[in-house]
């Protein structure tokens, strides 16, 4: 007799609420009840809100039930939990939830889907057949499809990846590398991990076509050690494409060689920065280099190099499988195909929303996020990582479009909006942001390592009102100096998030001497 199958996710959101113990409930009950089933660790929808997340398979239907803890195991199996049966929890079928049905998940189609560790299972859900089409096709055409999909890089810049892939491609030299950015290290963002850990072989496959197309034969994956289920299924995920020759030599017969190595990192913010990475990489200390030389030119180990965000990377099978056309018709203006945004801070549905560019982040905040979880109004939420703006309650109306952000001095970066409700003191924000600067700068330039110290020096005596208006004079010509001669983005862009309080929430400097931070 076919065994039941039950949904599990095994991601580190789900398990921080209690998986492992609903799982290792459900085993236990199933056992002492006689009762057949087949425990299938996933990955997650990014529906955190609703972790643990539990589906049953019912006449090939997933009914999912949400919020399940180990406590409610026997209740639900004697509501029919193997026949799909009603409950509290009973959230439905899992492709009729509006959370997820709503978006448009073209890179994260996989995520929750499939069984992240069985090849089977990725193959059959178009597993490698990008790869197979490249193959085909031969490097040009990929790359040509990945500039004319239009897709930015996702990890920050927004650069396009196909520009990047053909400088590699072009770039004289036999040894080239792929490198794939998993540092993920601003605030509120979980995309990369969620990608990593509910489809490790679909990155896999990205890494194969980006070095296919530039010509690479060694591609490693930055992941920050703060990840240890991911270091792990990521480690078993490589070993498995060796194993059934993904990875090595000759893949499938092709003539290709690649494989894949992952490098855990040191726990540093700045380690993201891609120079830095790269430095790290060589076994260095995580210090931002100078540029020029691009690492597109001269990367790792002076060898030319790709450096690319986790997301970027597993956005390319999909390119290639639905067409870099159709990829291309989705977005706005030159903000081509989706993104995953991720709902995070004071919110009431938090998790991953994946959209065409040129949604609002109202939209994702009150749409799919419920709006805050405290039910008070949104004040500000900040949208691309701790170098990001804070945008106020009117500015929540901007479409997220890289260039629409730029106007508003803001930037979308990796995705994350973190969202605050009208109790919080954006003076402490802005204090916060000269403050993480401070904590983690690389330190080789002096704008950076000891403008930031100053910043929140400066900060704390507007907080105190000593000078106020001349301390926010000279906090203005401050950010001014280090938007303009910091060497990288941490010191450049700090003034970003500083700036848009001292313009929009300047009133909280007023208020926030015995706030609580
Ligand atoms: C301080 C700092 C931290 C960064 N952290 C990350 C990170 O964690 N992940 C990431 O993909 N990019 C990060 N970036 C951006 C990278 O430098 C680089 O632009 C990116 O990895 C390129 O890949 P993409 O074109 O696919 O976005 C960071 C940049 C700076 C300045
Ligand atoms: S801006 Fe900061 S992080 Fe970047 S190189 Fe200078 S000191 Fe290092």
């Amino acid at each position: 007799m076919a065994r039941t199958k039950i949904f599990v996710p095994r991601e580190t959101a789900a398990i921080s609420v209690g998986a492992d113990d609903v799982a290792i409930a459900i085993a236990r009950h199933a056992k002492a009840t006689g009762n057949g089933i087949q425990l299938v660790r996933n990955g997650s929808w990014g529906a955190t809100w609703l972790e643990p997340l539990v589906e049953v398979e019912v006449d090939g239907k997933r009914i999912a039930y949400g919020n399940v803890e180990a406590a409610d195991i026997s209740d639900l199996f004697a509501s029919g939990l193997l026949e799909g049966g009603e409950h509290d929890k009973r959230l439905g079928p899992i492709d009729e939830i509006p959370y997820l049905i709503s978006q448009d998940r073209w890179t994260f189609w996989r995520c929750g889907l499939v069984e992240p560790l069985s090849i089977d299972d990725f193959c059959a859900h178009q597993g490698f057949n990008a790869l197979e089409q490249a193959f085909e096709s031969g490097p040009d055409a990929v790359i040509d499809a990945v500039k004319e999909s239009g897709l930015r890089g996702r990890g920050g810049a927004g650069f396009p990846a196909g520009i990047k892939w053909q400088t590699v491609a072009d770039a004289p030299g036999e040894q080239k590398y792929v490198t794939v950015n998993a540092d993920e290290g601003d605030s509120g963002t979980f995309s990369d991990r969620i990608l990593m850990e509910g489809d490790p072989l679909g990155l896999i496959e990205g890494m194969l076509l980006a070095g296919f197309a530039v010509g690479a034969s060694r591609g490693y994956v930055y992941l920050r050690s703060e990840y240890p289920l991911t270091r792990s299924i990521m480690t078993r995920a490589i070993e498995l494409a060796r194993e059934t020759g993904w990875l090595g030599d000759d893949i499938q017969g092709s003539g290709f060689d690649f494989d894949v190595e992952l490098h855990i990192g040191a726990g540093s913010y700045v380690c993201g920065e891609e120079t830095a990475m790269l430095e790290s990489l060589e076994g260095k200390a995580g210090i931002v280099r100078y540029k020029p030389p691009l690492p597109a030119i001269e990367g790792l180990f002076g060898k030319p190099t790709v450096v690319n965000n986790v997301v970027t990377i597993a956005s390319v099978p999909n390119v290639i499988n639905l067409g870099a056309n159709r990829y291309a018709s989705y977005g706005v203006n030159r903000s081509k195909g989706t993104l995953a945004f991720q709902l995070a801070g004071n919110i009431k549905r938090g998790g991953l929303v994946e959209k065409a560019f040129g949604v609002t982040v109202r939209e994702l905040i009150n749409d799919w996020g419920g709006g805050t979880a405290s039910g008070r109004p949104v004040k500000a939420a900040q949208v691309g990582g701790p170098l990001g703006a804070y945008l106020t309650a009117e500015q929540l109306d901007t479409p997220l479009d890289y260039e629409a952000f730029t106007e508003i001095d803001a930037m979308i970066g990796h995705g994350g909006i973190v969202v605050f409700d009208d109790t919080a003191n954006m003076a402490h924000q802005a204090r916060f942001a000269m403050e993480f600067c401070a904590i983690e700068s690389c330190g080789k330039c002096t704008p950076c390592r000891i403008g930031s110290t100053r910043g929140v020096e400066v900060i704390d005596r507007m907080i105190a009102d000593e000078n106020r208006n001349d301390n926010y004079d000279l906090l203005v010509e401050l950010c001014n100096t280090m938007e303009g001669a910091s060497l990288c983005a941490m010191g450049g862009m700090t003034p970003y998030p500083v700036r848009s309080v001292l313009k929009y929430f300047a009133e909280d400097f007023a208020s926030a001497q015995g706030v609580d931070q």
